[in-house]
C-alpha cells in the first residue's frame, strides 16, 4: 500500500483543534501561553500519544513527538505553531502541525517504515502578538534567541512573563532541542498570490527580514483649548508623525518593502486633554536585508528628531530583527518535483510572512509548501483555504518526507 494522505482525517483534526479557542463571530483565538493555548497543546500532546510517538517538551515549551525510522539518524521534522493571533483564523500555523500529524497517520495507516526517524513540532509563540519577538520557541530550539532572555520576556499587556506563564500551563520541559536532517513547513499563504495566478502549490524559496519596533513618547499633559500648538509637548503627534512616516517610507521604497504600525495608543485618551504619552509599534518587512537596515536607521533617527523637535522623551525598544533568510535550493527543487509528479501547478516564491522554518534554515536543509488562502485573507477569522488544495499541500508534504527518509514498505 503507498502513504496517502486522508483529507477526512486532517479535515476532522482541523476543526478539531479549530474548537479549542473558538470565536463567537468563527475563527480562533490561541495567543501564547495562555489557558486556550494550553488546551491546544495538550491536545497535540495526546494525539501524538495516539500515533505512538514518543513525546518531548523544551524548556521554551516547544513540543514534537517522533516516530521512529529504521536507524537512528536525526529526524526529518515537520513543524510550525499552533498560537494564534486574537483575531486567527482555522489555518495559519495549525495546517502545519495537523498536516505532520497526518502525515504519521498515513505511515502508520500504510505500515511505511522509514530509515529516517519523522518528527512533528508545533513551536511556542510563533505569531509573537502577546510576546515578542515572534519565532521565539523555534528561535531559542535553533540558538537564534537566548533562552534566558526570551523565559523573562513581559507580554505586551504588561501582565505576565513567559517562564512563569510556561510553568503555570505546565509546560516548561526539560528535553533538549535537537538537529533535524531536514525541515519542512506546510503553510497557507496568507496572500494573494497562489490564487490569483490560479496555482495550487507555492516552493517557497526564503523568507523576507522582519523589523518590529516600539517606540514609547512621554510629553505632558494639557489643556486643548488654552495651550497654543507651538508650547504644546504632544506626545500623541509625534506618535502620528512617526507612523505616517513609516508608511511614507514604503510607499517610496516600493515592493516588496511593507510597514504596519499595528498598535498605536495614547494616554490620557480624553477629548479635551494633550496627549503625554503614547505607545507605538512600526513591522517594517523587505527581501533585502540592506535596504530594511536602512529604512530602520531612518525611521528611528527621525523618530529622535521628531521628539526633540517636541519636546517629547522617546524610549526605543527594538522588539524584533530578523534578516531574510534563504531556504536550500535542493530541498526546494524536491518540493516543486514533487508538486510536478502529482500535475500540481506548483511556482517558486518568497514568504511575505514569517515563519518558525526560517530559524531551522541556516542550521539544517529547510523548505517550505505553501498552498492559496482565498483571498489572501490572513490573521482574519474568515482565512480560508479551499479542501483540495489542503490535500494536495499535504500530499506533497508526505512526499518530500517519503523522499528524505527513504520510506519503505
Ligand atoms: C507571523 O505571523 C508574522 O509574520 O508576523
Ligand atoms: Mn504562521
Ligand atoms: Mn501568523
Amino acid at each position: 500500500m503507498t502513504s496517502q494522505i486522508s483529507i477526512e482525517r486532517l479535515m476532522a483534526s482541523v476543526h478539531e483543534l479549530g474548537a479549542i479557542g473558538a470565536l463567537d463571530g468563527g475563527g480562533v483565538c490561541r495567543l501564547a501561553l495562555t489557558d486556550a493555548d494550553k488546551a491546544g497543546r495538550d491536545w497535540f500532546v495526546k494525539s501524538l500519544h495516539a500515533l505512538n510517538c514518543e513525546v518531548f517538551i523544551d524548556a521554551i515549551g516547544n513540543i514534537w513527538g517522533i516516530r521512529a525510522g529504521r536507524t537512528e539518524g536525526a529526524p526529518v521534522m515537520i513543524g510550525s505553531h499552533i498560537d494564534t493571533v486574537a483575531t486567527g483564523g482555522l489555518y495559519d500555523g495549525a495546517l502545519g502541525v495537523l498536516a505532520g500529524l497526518e502525515v504519521i497517520a498515513a505511515l502508520n495507516a500504510s505500515e511505511t517504515e522509514t530509515d529516517l526517524p519523522v518528527a512533528v513540532a508545533a513551536f511556542t509563540n510563533e505569531e509573537g502578538a502577546r510576546f515578542a519577538p515572534d519565532m521565539m520557541g523555534s528561535g531559542v530550539h535553533q540558538g537564534a534567541l537566548d533562552l534566558d532572555e526570551m523565559l523573562s520576556t513581559r507580554a505586551t499587556s504588561g501582565d505576565a512573563l513567559v517562564g512563569e506563564e510556561l510553568r503555570r500551563i505546565d509546560y516548561a520541559g526539560q528535553d533538549l532541542p535537537i538537529i533535524p536532517s531536514a525541515y519542512l513547513e506546510l503553510h497557507i499563504e496568507q496572500g494573494p498570490v497562489l490564487e490569483a495566478e490560479g496555482l495550487k502549490i507555492g516552493a517557497v524559496t526564503g523568507v523576507q527580514g522582519i523589523h518590529w519596533t516600539e517606540f514609547t513618547l512621554r510629553g505632558q499633559t494639557n489643556h486643548a483649548g488654552t495651550t497654543p500648538m507651538l508650547l504644546r509637548r504632544d506626545a500623541g503627534q509625534v506618535g502620528f508623525a512617526i507612523a505616517r512616516l513609516a508608511d511614507e517610507m514604503a510607499q517610496e521604497l516600493g515592493e516588496p518593502q511593507v510597514a504596519t504600525v499595528g498598535v498605536f495608543e495614547v494616554s490620557p485618551c480624553l477629548v479635551n486633554v494633550v496627549p503625554d504619552r503614547a505607545r507605538l509599534t512600526v513591522d517594517m518587512r523587505n527581501t533585502d536585508g540592506d535596504i530594511l537596515r536602512s529604512a530602520t536607521d531612518r525611521l528611528l533617527s527621525q523618530a529622535q528628531q521628531f521628539a526633540e523637535a517636541a519636546g517629547c522623551t522617546l524610549d526605543i525598544r527594538p522588539l524584533a530583527r530578523f534578516a531574510p533568510v534563504v531556504f536550500d535550493d535542493a530541498l526546494v527543487t524536491r518540493v516543486e518535483t514533487a508538486a510536478q509528479n502529482r500535475q500540481l501547478p506548483v511556482k517558486r516564491m518568497p514568504s511575505g510572512a514569517g515563519h518558525d522554518a526560517q530559524m531551522f534554515a541556516p542550521n539544517c536543509p529547510t523548505a517550505m509548501i505553501f498552498v492559496p488562502s482565498h483571498k489572501g485573507l490572513s490573521h482574519n477569522i474568515n482565512e480560508h483555504t479551499d479542501t483540495t488544495y489542503i490535500e494536495a499541500g499535504a500530499q506533497v508534504l508526505l512526499d518530500v518526507v517519503l523522499d528524505l527518509t527513504g520510506g519503505l514498505k
